[in-house]
């Protein structure tokens, strides 16, 4: 190493001086040569390098559907056990006892769960309720809205710290338009449901941009299988990456990768969408705890 550096420098001064002074075609030869060395190396390594190497991770939390009713005590297990394992990440839980909030207030033994799961720091919890693409009765939306909201008057403890909309268009029609922003303002409304009063939208899809009310704090613009995904990652990528705080993405039929793989492909999404879920599963993907749920929550970046 040293002998080689002295050598590089001590050969230097006589040949810049004969280049300046003597010989002003080697410039022009050097020139060349430096321009065709970035021609054949530099420019195709920079197309071929990911971008993720020039920017750092960005940090994601976990959007987990758990449509489990919480039999025993036991049930919600590996749940707790993602939680409590991984106090550094976020998890927001989507709460469904009936596809929607059942009654108010709830059984004792989703009480049981959903109190538990107020004792984590990392966790909120959003209550589903479905809309069947803006097609069901806003009667019924709101009431269901009102029965979480009321969830709150049995123990504070029972709160939801907002609303996980279901079925929501992504075609844009006025009606549609007025509906949900209806659908929105009765969540801000409700006393019941805890600060933030999350809001999230999910058409499974990009939506029109028309949709674009600012109650709506998160979209779910994609929620399909991996295979599916690698048909749409064009269109995804053509959202603002500066809006990733309100994207959610969720994939089901994840295949079987390599540990590396899997992370490139997870800091990828994250890059993109600060919401994730990924299972496994290749059908009832929330009905059901995936086995490989610990890989998943390992591999989500926390850190910025
Ligand atoms: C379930 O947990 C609740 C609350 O911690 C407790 O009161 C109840 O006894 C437990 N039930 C069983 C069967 O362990
Ligand atoms: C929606 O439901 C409410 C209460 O059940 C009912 O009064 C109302 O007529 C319904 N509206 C429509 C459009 O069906
Ligand atoms: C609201 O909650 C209280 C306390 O749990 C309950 O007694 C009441 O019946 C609920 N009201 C409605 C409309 O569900
Ligand atoms: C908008 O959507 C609503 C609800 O699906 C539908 O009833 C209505 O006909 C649509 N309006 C137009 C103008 O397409
Ligand atoms: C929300 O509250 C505002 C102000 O009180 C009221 O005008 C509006 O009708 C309410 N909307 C819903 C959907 O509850
Ligand atoms: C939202 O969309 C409507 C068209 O539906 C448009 O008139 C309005 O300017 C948009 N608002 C924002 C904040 O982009
Ligand atoms: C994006 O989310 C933030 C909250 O995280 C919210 O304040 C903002 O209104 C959202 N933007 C849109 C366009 O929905
Ligand atoms: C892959 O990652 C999981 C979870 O982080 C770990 O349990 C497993 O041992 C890893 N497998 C290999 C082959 O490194």
């Amino acid at each position: 190493m040293e002998s080689l550096k002295r050598t590089t420098e001590g050969a230097t001064p006589p040949l810049r001086r004969r280049c300046n002074l003597r010989r002003p075609w080697l410039i022009a030869i050097l020139i060349s040569v430096i321009i065709v060395v970035i021609i054949v190396i530099v420019v195709p390594l920079a197309v071929i390098l990911p971008k993720k190497h020039h920017h750092k991770v960005k940090a994601a939390k976990v959007l987990f559907p758990v449509y489990i009713y919480p039999e025993t005590n036991t049930t919600w297990d590996p749940l707790y056990e993602a939680i409590t394992t991984h106090p550094e990440l976020d998890f927001i839980v989507i709460v469904n006892p009936s596809s929607g909030p059942g009654s108010s207030p709830p059984s004792t033994q989703y009480q049981v769960a959903v109190k538990r799961l107020s004792t984590y720091s990392n966790v909120q919890k959003v209550g589903y309720i479905p809309t069947n693409y803006a097609d069901r009765n806003i009667t019924e939306v709101l009431e269901a809205v009102a029965t979480y909201s009321n969830w709150t008057s049995e123990s504070s403890t029972l709160s939801m710290d907002g609303i996980f909309f279901d079925e929501i268009p992504y075609d844009w029609n006025s009606t549609k338009s007025e509906y949900l922003t209806q659908i929105n303002e009765a969540v801000k409304n409700s006393s019941g449901i805890a600060s933030p009063q999350l809001i999230i939208h999910n058409p499974g899809t990009i939506p029109d941009s028309r949709y674009n009310d600012t109650t709506t704090d998160i979209t779910v613009v994609f929620e399909q299988s991996y295979s599916y995904y690698e048909t749409q990652v064009n269109a995804l990528e053509d959202l603002s990456t500066s809006r990733r705080g309100n994207y959610s993405y969720m994939l089901h039929s994840m295949p079987t990768m390599s540990n590396h793989t899997l992370k490139n492909f997870i800091d990828d999404l994250s890059d993109r969408a600060e919401y994730l879920f990924l299972t496994t599963l290749e059908a009832n993907y929330y009905e059901k705890f995936d086995p490989k749920l610990e890989v998943f929550c390992d591999m989500v970046p926390t850190t910025e």
